[in-house]
This record gives C-alpha cells, sequence and structure tokens, in this order.
C-alpha cells in the first residue's frame, strides 16, 4: 500500500483536521494542543494508510457520517497514548499495599476500577497485590477489578494477558516468576488466578455519568488527566466520586494535580484522596 502523505498545508485539509481534533475533545476529551498538532497529523495519517484514504479531509467526512465503527475505533486508538507497564509510580502503589489494602481487609467483596487501564498492567497490579496482601486464594475470592478504556486494541490485550518484556522491566524478578509464565516470542503470560480477578471492557469516561450498578472502594484514574482540559478532568474527577464508595479512594499519579480542580475528593497524599465516609 502506498503511504498517503498527510500535512495540513492547504484549507480543506486543515478544516478537516480541525474537525478531528475538535471531536476527539468534544467526544472523548482528548485535547491535542496546538504545540502537538504534528502529532495528531502524524498519527491520523497512519489511519489514513490503513484505510486507503485520500486525506484528513475525507476522514472527517467519515467520522461525521459514523457509518465506519472500524475507522472511528482505528482514529481513537491513534490518539490515545497508551504507554504503561506493571508496578508504575511505586510511591503511590506502596500506599495502597501498606494503608488501602489493609483498611478493606473485612469487607465481603472489594471493587476496584481502573478506569484508563489501557494493556491492563495496573489492573493486575492491583490483582497481585491484593494477593500479596490477603493471599491469593482469599484475594481470588473476594476482589473484583474492572479495567476500562476507550481504544479497543489495548483491551483486547489486556484480556490476553500477555506482555512483552518492556511490561515487566519494573517488576520485582521474585514477583515475575511468581506470578507469570513465559509464553515463547519472549513474552509473559499473567496467571490464570489474577487474569480472572480482573474484566476489561470499553468505556469513554468523558461519556458522565457512568452506568455501574455498584460502587467501587478504590479508582486507578492515572496517568489520563493531563491529556483532558481542565473542565473535563473536573467532570471526570467528579463522576467517578459517584461512582465511589463512601470511605473510597482515587489513586491518581503523583504528577496530576486534583487539588486545584474544586472537585469534592479530599487530599490524603501525593496522588492519593479519599471520599469522605
Ligand atoms: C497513558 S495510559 C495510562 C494507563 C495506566 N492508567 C497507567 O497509569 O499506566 C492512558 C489511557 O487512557 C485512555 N483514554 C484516553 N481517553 C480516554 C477516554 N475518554 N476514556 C477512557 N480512556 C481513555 C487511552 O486509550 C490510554 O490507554
Amino acid at each position: 500500500m502506498t503511504a498517503v502523505t498527510c500535512t495540513i498545508g492547504d484549507d480543506t485539509q486543515l478544516a478537516g483536521f480541525e474537525s478531528i481534533r475538535a471531536w476527539l475533545n468534544e467526544r472523548y476529551g482528548i485535547f491535542y494542543p496546538p504545540r502537538k498538532e504534528d502529532l495528531l497529523v502524524h498519527r491520523l495519517s497512519r489511519v489514513l494508510d490503513r484505510y486507503a484514504l485520500s486525506s484528513l479531509q475525507e476522514l472527517a467526512r467519515c467520522i461525521e457520517a459514523a457509518q465506519r465503527p472500524d475507522v472511528i475505533l482505528a482514529v481513537l486508538h491513534a490518539a490515545s497514548t497508551n504507554h504503561t507497564y506493571f508496578f508504575r509510580e511505586p510511591q503511590v502503589l506502596d500506599y495502597f499495599r501498606d494503608r488501602i489494602l489493609p483498611q478493606l481487609g473485612e469487607l465481603p467483596e472489594i471493587r476496584m476500577w481502573s478506569a484508563a487501564a489501557s494493556t491492563g498492567d495496573e489492573a493486575y497490579t492491583a490483582a497481585i497485590l491484593a494477593c500479596e496482601t490477603f493471599g491469593r486464594m482469599e484475594a481470588a475470592s473476594r476482589v473484583r477489578i474492572l479495567g476500562t478504556d476507550i481504544s479497543e486494541p489495548v483491551i483486547a490485550t489486556a484480556e490476553s494477558g500477555l506482555y512483552s518484556q518492556t511490561h515487566l522491566e519494573q517488576t520485582p524478578t521474585w514477583i515475575v516468576g511468581k506470578y507469570f509464565q513465559a509464553s515463547g516470542m519472549g513474552q509473559s503470560a499473567i496467571a490464570n488466578d489474577i487474569r480472572r480477578m480482573c474484566m476489561f471492557r470499553r468505556l469513554n469516561l468523558k461519556a458522565t455519568s457512568y452506568p455501574f450498578q455498584q460502587h467501587f472502594h478504590v479508582i486507578f484514574c492515572r496517568n489520563i488527566l493531563y491529556y483532558f482540559e481542565k473542565v473535563d478532568q473536573a467532570l471526570v474527577l467528579e463522576s467517578i466520586y459517584d461512582v465511589a464508595e463512601p470511605g473510597g479512594w482515587l489513586l491518581t499519579s503523583v504528577t496530576e494535580t486534583v487539588r486545584d480542580l474544586g472537585t469534592r475528593w479530599t487530599a490524603v497524599g501525593g496522588g492519593i484522596y479519599r471520599k469522605l465516609p
């Protein structure tokens, strides 16, 4: 297939680009400021190549017509940054393991949500830490973790539970030995009991309010907020608050600032917030 040269040099292309950029922001909260324009053009050019579309204008028309869900999913996947790995940002995870999990120990069911799960590394990390805290059999019977993301391919990877070495570089070797099996082609498979504790679904965080019947004791919303504008950050965090149990916890990245957004969450520490009981 011939690669389509994708630039926004003329007015028609520019109109197509602006329409896609606005659609991503309004519908999904994914915000590309002017300084990241080239990155978005580059990412969209992959979609043009894959679906043999001639221009950003044609892609914009395709999105508007809403008759090609495959193209729309490809744009969402291309526009999102899926970088993640197991045991990311240990300072928040240490608090989760040492201070939060022990407080949840008496509950008959412990519900957690990884709200921008990407390939599932965060959800499975939480499951592993629950196993280390409660014991493997106990955790398997009481801990339920939901992972959601806007991108379909990352959900498929999460469900497969297969990971390349780069996803495990920050994972202690003894954890890899205990919870993963070598699976050929340099990949490692998460253990079946850990996989069964987690389920993955597509969900758009911008589409508030969230359709959950049961609320969560711990919600991970990490390394996603800074792709949203402040107004959407606040909207998402308020909607997450609504589906947290009283006394429930919100864990963000330490570099994401929630304090200035005027939400109902109470700050406990860097990247750690609580819905007061
Ligand atoms: C950088 S990853 C973060 C993964 C993980 N939470 C972590 O901290 O390692 C951000 C994820 O957010 C997802 N995302 C972006 N916009 C979204 C939206 N509107 N709704 C749900 N997920 C979204 C992306 O597809 C991507 O997988």
